[in-house]
């Protein structure tokens, strides 16, 4: 039987994770090889006529999956009928810049786009924020866009999470698939905490901790965090733009898992609004561990928090909280 299109916006399309997203999305990666797609992409005035490009682009690798795309730079003609919203577009944090700095500009972006996605996308449409300030940016668009159910507004952490994994692979060699269960508590920044005390690798005798297989406190204390805290400022120091296709390949993973579920027994991570779960303030977009099912997700409860968790949960919960208010001073 024919299924219908599900209609893909996103935002910033012409810039470059969203050059290097909008073909994952035609080619399945998102939603699954079975499910045909209609991708919306919205960029601004100065950036029409690179959008152009990118429409030929899709028209011209023939995608059997695509059956139809609109490129505008109308918030409200992107934002149509549109099931899954990424939203990509902002301005992008330069070398030497933190998060904070680029909070004026994106915020009111944010705001703006949270009337336009209420108004125009579908009653269920499931938000994903990846511009930086993500969380605080997702927060806006929640606060801003209240008809849209808190639970439909999420942001990517999810790369943040790969890289974890993709660090754990790399010390025990061992291939990333068999890493499972790695969690990012927090802010998509440098305060997040990347924990392994609930991690495991499958090996050929079974499943083992992390912790053990790793055994070196100091390394997991010290270089395993802030390694994963810095790699998005790493990956600008070497190529002088910021990650676009590890970030584009996440986006796919984070919106695949919350619609098709989470595999079996594996956890991952999303910025979702904080229920008051593990004594985060209710209300913050904050990144837990989730599994999905149906086209929800659920935070994993009952995890047992020690002293230096508490202290780097609280931490970036903190500072979530000093950027929402900064992100209200930009608003007046
Ligand atoms: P980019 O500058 O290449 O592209 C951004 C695009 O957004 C540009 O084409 C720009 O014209 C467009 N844009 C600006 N204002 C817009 C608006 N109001 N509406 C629609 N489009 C608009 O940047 P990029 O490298 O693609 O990064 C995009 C964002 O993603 C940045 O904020 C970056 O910091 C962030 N990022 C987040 C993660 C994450 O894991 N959450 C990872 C990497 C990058
Ligand atoms: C990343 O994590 O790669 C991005 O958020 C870019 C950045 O600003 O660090």
């Amino acid at each position: 039987m024919a299924t219908d299109p599900l209609r893909v916006l996103v935002t910033g399309a012409a810039g470059q994770i969203g050059y290097a997203l909008v073909p994952m999305i035609a080619r399945g990666a998102m939603l699954g090889p079975d499910q045909p797609v209609i991708i919306h992409m919205l960029d601004i005035d100065p950036a029409a006529e690179a959008l152009k490009g990118v429409r030929m682009e899709l028209i011209d690798a023939a995608f059997p999956l695509l059956k139809g795309v609109v490129a505008t730079t109308d918030a409200a003609e992107a934002c149509t009928g549109v099931n899954i919203a990424v939203m990509v577009g902002g301005f992008p944090r330069k070398e030497g810049m933190e998060r904070k700095d680029v909070m004026s500009k994106n915020v009111s972006i944010y705001k703006a786009q949270a009337s336009a996605l209420e108004k125009h996308a579908a009653a269920d449409c499931k938000v994903l924020v990846v511009a930086n300030p993500a969380n605080t940016n997702a927060l806006i668009l929640k606060e801003f866009a209240p008809s849209i159910p808190e639970k439909n507004i999420t942001c990517l952490t999810r790369l943040d999470h790969n890289r974890a994994l993709g660090q754990i692979s790399e010390r025990l060699n061992v291939h990333v698939g068999d890493v499972k269960n790695v969690i990012i508590w927090g802010n998509h920044s440098s305060t997040q905490y990347p924990d392994v005390n609930h991690a495991t690798v499958t090996t050929s005798s079974g499943k083992k901790p992390v912790r053990e297989l790793i055994n070196d406190d100091n390394w997991l204390k010290t270089e395993f965090i802030t390694t994963v805290q810095q790699r998005g400022a790493a990956i600008i120091k070497a190529r002088k733009l910021s990650s676009a296709l590890s970030a584009a390949s996440s986006a796919c993973d984070h919106i695949r898992d919350w619609v098709l579920g989470t595999p079996k027994e594996r956890w991952v991570s999303m910025g979702v609004y904080s229920d008051g779960s593990y004594g985060i303030q209710p209300g913050l977009i904050y990144s837990f561990p989730v599994t999905c099912e149906k086209g929800e997700w659920s935070i994993v409860q009952g995890l047992k928090i020690d002293e230096f968790s508490r202290a780097k949960l609280d931490a970036t919960a903190q500072e979530l909280m000093e950027e929402k208010q900064l992100a209200y001073l930009c608003l007046n």
